[in-house]
C-alpha cells in the first residue's frame, strides 16, 4: 500500500516527503480553506505541491455540470504533469471523467460511498477511486467494511481498458482517521491510503518502540561508563 498525504499544507507535505514514504497528495476544498487559501492563488498552490511531491497530486473541481468540470479538469491538468483531477462521484462527474480520461487526463473520483458508485467510476475511466471510511463511522456505520467491499468488487474486474494509458484503477482509502484504519486498509489490499499528517505521524509510532528505545539508550549509557 502506498501513502498519500491528505492535506494542502506545504509544510506538512515537505516534512512527510522528507521521510521517504510519501507517494502522493490529495487535496480538497475544505483542506485548502483550512490553510486560508484564496481562489486566485489556487493554481500556484497546486503547482508548489506538485514540485514538492514525486507522485500524483489530486486537485478538486467544484463545478456541477459536465462541461464546467471538463473545463476545470483541462485547466488543472495544465498546472503540472502530476496533477490528478478530483471529481465527485455523480452523474455529471462520471460524464466529465469519461471525457477527461479519453483526453489522457487522470481522474480521482471522490466522495465514493458504495460499490455501485465505485464500479461506475472505474467504468467511466477513473484512474483512482476514493471510498471514504471515517464519514461512515461519523454516522455510526462501518466505514472499513464499506471500503473492503469496494476493494473486493473493483478487484473482481479489469477496468484497464477504460483508464488513462491502460493503467489499473487504484483504490485510495480516504477519510482515514487512525492508524487502525491504515492497518485495516493495508490488510484488505487497498492500493493507497490518503492520510492526514497527524495520523501519518501516529502510524510510525508505537509505545513499545518508545519503551525499547529508552531501554537501549539507558543501557548504552552504562556501556559508556563501564
Ligand atoms: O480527501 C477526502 C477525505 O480524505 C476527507 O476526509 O476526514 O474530511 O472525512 P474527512
Amino acid at each position: 500500500m502506498k501513502f498519500f498525504l491528505d492535506t494542502a499544507d506545504l509544510a506538512e507535505i515537505e516534512e512527510a516527503a522528507s521521510w521517504g514514504v510519501l507517494a502522493g497528495v490529495t487535496t480538497n476544498p475544505t483542506l485548502y480553506a483550512r490553510i486560508g487559501g484564496k481562489l486566485a492563488d489556487f493554481p500556484r498552490h497546486i503547482e508548489r505541491i506538485c514540485e514538492l511531491v514525486d507522485g500524483p497530486v489530486s486537485a478538486e473541481s467544484v463545478a456541477m455540470t459536465r462541461d464546467e468540470i471538463v473545463r476545470d479538469g483541462r485547466e488543472l491538468a495544465q498546472i503540472a504533469p502530476n496533477v490528478v483531477v478530483k471529481i465527485p462521484t455523480m452523474v455529471e462527474g462520471l460524464a466529465a471523467t469519461r471525457t477527461l480520461a479519453q483526453e489522457g487526463i487522470p481522474v480521482n473520483m471522490t466522495l465514493c460511498f458504495s460499490v455501485p458508485q465505485a464500479i461506475m467510476a472505474a467504468r467511466a475511466g477513473a484512474r483512482y477511486i476514493s471510498p471514504f471510511v471515517g464519514r461512515f463511522d461519523d454516522i455510526s456505520e462501518d466505514g472499513l467494511a464499506q471500503l473492503e467491499q469496494v476493494v473486493q468488487a473493483v478487484g473482481n474486474y479489469d477496468f484497464s481498458e477504460n483508464t488513462v494509458g491502460g493503467q489499473r484503477v487504484e483504490i485510495i482509502a480516504a477519510s482515514v482517521r487512525s492508524a487502525h484504519h491504515v492497518a485495516q486498509a493495508a490488510l484488505m489490499g487497498a492500493d493507497i491510503a490518503t492520510v492526514p499528517f497527524a495520523t501519518l505521524k501516529k502510524c510510525v509510532q508505537h509505545p513499545l518502540t518508545d519503551r525499547g528505545l529508552d531501554a537501549f539508550l539507558k543501557d548504552w549509557e552504562k556501556v559508556q561508563k563501564a
